[in-house]
């Protein structure tokens, strides 16, 4: 981590990204909250497909990936999507001086910070609508440690956070300055291929040695949800193939198959969420070092990630 934070600290002062300075930052993806419209089945897919620990708390289903007190919390909603970003902050400091960046944008809320189990929390919406929590001190719980039904061996998270999001803007160069502003910077563009008239130009953001933590693309209609998808990492390369086999075994439909990422590396699969976005699942990416060259690319895999039966957002 040491190793890192000084490259991103070279790196942000050598680029003056966003008018900020490195010690205001968002350190990581912190949790996510989804409004489904199938509590049950977002339990069997969270449980029997991804092998996360269920916790049922007042009528919400909250999703634990490791030792924190939840990852994932889903509400009963029509919305089908991802209804809020929990962005965290390391320290209160840290904490201070983003929502201080943030302004009049930003309100803080300490019912809402109760609510996530957190020591404060501040409301804000970024410029594609997304609505985000910017906080710090989540509530960990090494006294009930994590258990997975399915038998996954744990998740990467940690300083790398719980993965990472990928969001619908149709504004990506405002988005990127926004985000640059709150400590991110860029890992990399994609011009992805998607038809012979048509390139979706994709953009990686990085807060921490995760790859990408924040991905963005100005997508086509067809993609109606704010989320495209989350991804979770599992420490173990047969975890994925054991989740692919339970996702058949529960008539979970994977949406693209399985492929090696060609700028995190990452070998992954990605299933279709119960509200019909997507959600990857993968395995092996390397991180963000010292020396960090920022490229472009024409493909989003070495190999594989071939779509099944079309975009899976789609209403
Ligand atoms: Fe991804």
């Amino acid at each position: 981590m040491a190793a890192y934070l000084m490259h991103n600290q070279a790196s942000r002062k050598g680029e003056g990204q966003g008018g900020g300075s490195w010690e205001m930052a968002i350190s990581a993806l912190g949790y996510v909250c989804i409004r489904a419209s199938d509590l049950k089945a977002w339990e069997r897919f969270g449980v029997e497909v991804l092998g996360l620990q269920a916790v049922v708390s007042d009528g919400s289903l909250l999703l634990r990936v490791d030792n924190r007190a939840w990852r994932f919390r889903v509400d009963l909603g029509d919305e089908d999507d991802v209804v809020g970003v929990g962005w965290e902050c390391a320290s209160e400091a840290d904490y201070l001086a983003t929502l201080a960046h943030l302004g009049d944008s930003a309100t803080v809320d300490p019912v809402l910070a109760a609510a996530r189990g957190v020591r404060a929390l501040a409301r804000f919406t970024d410029p594609a609508g997304m609505a985000c929590e910017l906080h710090w001190g989540p509530t960990d719980a090494p006294h009930q440690p994590f258990t997975s039904s399915a038998g996954v061996n744990g998740f990467v998270t940690g300083e790398q956070g719980l993965g990472h999001v990928v969001i619908v803007t149709q504004d990506p160069a405002g988005f990127e300055a926004f985000y640059k502003g709150l400590g991110f910077s860029v890992s990399d563009y994609i011009d992805m291929r998607m038809g012979p008239d048509f390139v979706l130009p994709i953009t990686f953001m990085h807060c921490n040695p995760r790859h990408h933590t924040l991905a963005f693309a100005p997508a086509p209609a067809v993609f109606t949800k704010k989320c495209i998808h989350l991804m979770l990492q599992t420490r173990d390369l047969d975890d994925v193939g054991f989740a692919i086999d339970r996702a058949e075994k529960a008539g979970t439909p994977i949406s693209m198959t399985l492929g090696r990422h060609s700028n995190d590396e990452m070998l992954s699969v990605y299933f279709d969420t119960p509200s019909n976005f997507e959600f990857e699942y993968g395995w092996g990416a390397r991180v963000i070092e010292p020396g960090w060259q920022v490229e472009r690319r024409d493909a989003i895999s070495k190999w594989g990630h071939k779509m099944v039966g079309g975009p899976v957002n789609r209403g």
